[in-house]
């Protein structure tokens, strides 16, 4: 998919389909206006007669029109309530499907010239390219009969009232870079859990790393017993799969800078282990690697951007299943940390992958560390699909990556990791259980995690309810390689 700014003449471009906001009732977009004009009022005739519709994301596509050169006219309606973030979203989305299905190969849009309420013109240009190739991505199904590739291919925008092409063109490059991150997330976690195993995702950061000039390090089995990283092989005990921990280090910043380290799950198959879960819907648990699949995204995006920012991967990777060799609720074993575990119940295994990584992370002394992780199914209860769980031991590192995500459209919301809920993890047996009561599922969970990130700003976040999505649409999502994407270009300092 390619994307051009071009500052246009409405009348006379020549396109395969010009799309142009419509906000009924109140004034016209610059385009809009000289399409109007142009046509000697048949626009206004065809709203009038109410063809358009007044709701947000309402379409009309118009063939051809005396006096306008492009084939087509595509009109998106804003709708009567105020535009805002979700509402301009939904345009793009409307626009995207329709197109797809239309033979175009190449469209001119000036969505780009309408104004959201507290957004910038930046905003507005980064959003229409990650949404449209959002709407755009297909699973990559296997299949003997596969679709036929779409003909669309180029994407001319009309840059936001007072950018400059020149400004907007590597603000469209950097979403470009941000969209190919989280197509290459959402790859990974709709591949079957027979071909995403820890070593594919072992060879993917291997070959990201060949591409993007990354330091790639990989732990096998023997070397993760060698450390001491007794939680991970816990729960890696039952597959026949060896498990991997994969280390990517990307070197944008300045040689001494201390790097900013992600840890991303990486459960290539969630099957409980012998605290076997039920039948319905396991096949989701594929996608328990999505947090290993986001930070692989994340540091594609960032080595694409070229963001002056030292940044570590860091994912443990392995399979959770059942077997003669597999743990059993009420093993103890010696983390890291050299902090003992019992674990009670082999299904809460991310927590134990991750507390192994997240004292690993220590050694590259990180200015902070942000895991992600398909941790609880307690997170999808308390904030359902729409935001990921959120949870840190600094407050200022936990308003950055909400403030990320609610830019990025994204987003994350807190929970508290007050010192109360570690109570629950009392063990007679261990330094501690690796489970606690049902009640706040996802904060005990982030307790957990916090007993082995003590030495270093720490935020967590929580994925389950939004890394995929079920049922008819069901499919990776990519989330949250947009918030950390923009929570790492404003670290980096370079906003917009
Ligand atoms: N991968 C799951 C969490 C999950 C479950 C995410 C359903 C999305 C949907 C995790 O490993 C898990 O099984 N967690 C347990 C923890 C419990 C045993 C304390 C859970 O949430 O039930
Ligand atoms: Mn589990
Ligand atoms: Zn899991």
């Amino acid at each position: 998919m390619e994307f051009s700014l071009k500052v246009i003449r409405p009348a006379h471009t020549k396109s395969d389909c010009l799309v142009i906001p419509i906000t009924q009732g109140r004034c016209l977009t610059p385009a809009a206006l000289v399409v109007e004009q142009s046509s000697s009022g048949t626009l206004q005739r065809l709203l009038k007669q109410g063809d358009l519709g007044k709701e947000n994301g309402k379409l009309l596509l118009i063939p051809g029109l005396e006096g306008i050169e492009a084939k087509r006219i595509l009109l998106v309606e804003t709708g009567a309530d105020p535009l805002n973030d979700n509402r301009f979203r939904a345009m793009v989305r409307a626009m995207t499907q329709t197109l797809d299905n239309l033979p175009v190969k190449e469209i001119t849009c000036a969505l780009g010239e309408l104004e959201v309420p507290g957004r910038d013109g930046a905003w507005v240009l980064e959003q229409i390219v990650l949404t449209l190739r959002e709407t755009r991505y297909r699973i990559p199904k296997e299949t003997i009969d596969p679709a036929p590739l779409p003909s669309w291919k180029s994407t001319i925008l009309v840059p936001p009232v007072g950018l400059s092409t020149k400004i907007a063109e590597p603000l469209v490059e950097r979403a470009q870079a941000i969209a190919n991150g989280t197509d290459l997330t959402r790859d990974l976690g709709n591949l079957p859990p027979n071909r995403c195993t820890p070593q594919h995702l072992a060879e993917t950061a291997q070959s990201l790393g060949k591409t993007w000039d990354c330091k790639v390090k990989v732990l096998d089995r023997d070397a993760m017993e060698k450390l001491g990283m007794g939680a991970l092989l816990a729960v890696a005990a039952g597959s026949h799969r060896p498990p991997q921990f994969i280390i990517m280090e990307y070197a944008g910043g300045k040689s001494k800078a201390r790097p900013l380290v992600l840890v991303g799950k990486g459960i290539t198959f969630d099957t409980g282990g012998i605290s076997l879960k039920p039948a319905p819907e396991m096949d989701e648990m594929k996608f328990d690697m999505c947090g290993a699949a986001s930070v692989l995204g994340t540091m594609r995006a960032v080595a694409e951007m070229k963001l002056p920012l030292n940044v570590v991967a860091l994912i443990p990777t392995c399979e959770n299943m059942p077997g003669g060799g597999a743990t059993r609720p009420g093993d103890v074993v010696r983390s890291l940390s050299g902090q003992t575990i019992e674990i009670l119940n082999t299904d809460a295994e991310g927590r134990l992958i991750l507390c192994d990584a997240l004292t690993y992370a220590e050694r590259f002394d990180p200015t902070l560390v942000v895991d992600v992780a398909t941790l609880t199914g307690a997170c999808v209860i308390a904030l359902g699909h729409e935001a990921a769980g959120l949870m840190a031991n600094d407050d200022g590192l936990r308003a950055e990556l909400q403030a990320a995500g609610d830019v990025s459209g994204d987003r994350a919301w807190p929970l508290p990791l007050w010192e109360d809920y570690q109570e629950g993890l009392k063990s007679n047996f261990a330094d501690m259980a690796n489970i606690a009561g049902r009640p706040g599922g996802t904060i005990t969970a982030a307790s957990f995690l916090s007993r082995f990130t003590k030495r270093y700003r720490w935020a967590h976040l929580d994925i389950a309810g939004v890394a995929w999505k079920s049922g008819k649409e069901k499919g990776a999502t990519g989330r949250p390689v947009r918030l950390l994407c923009r929570f790492l270009m404003d670290r980096a300092g370079s906003k917009g």
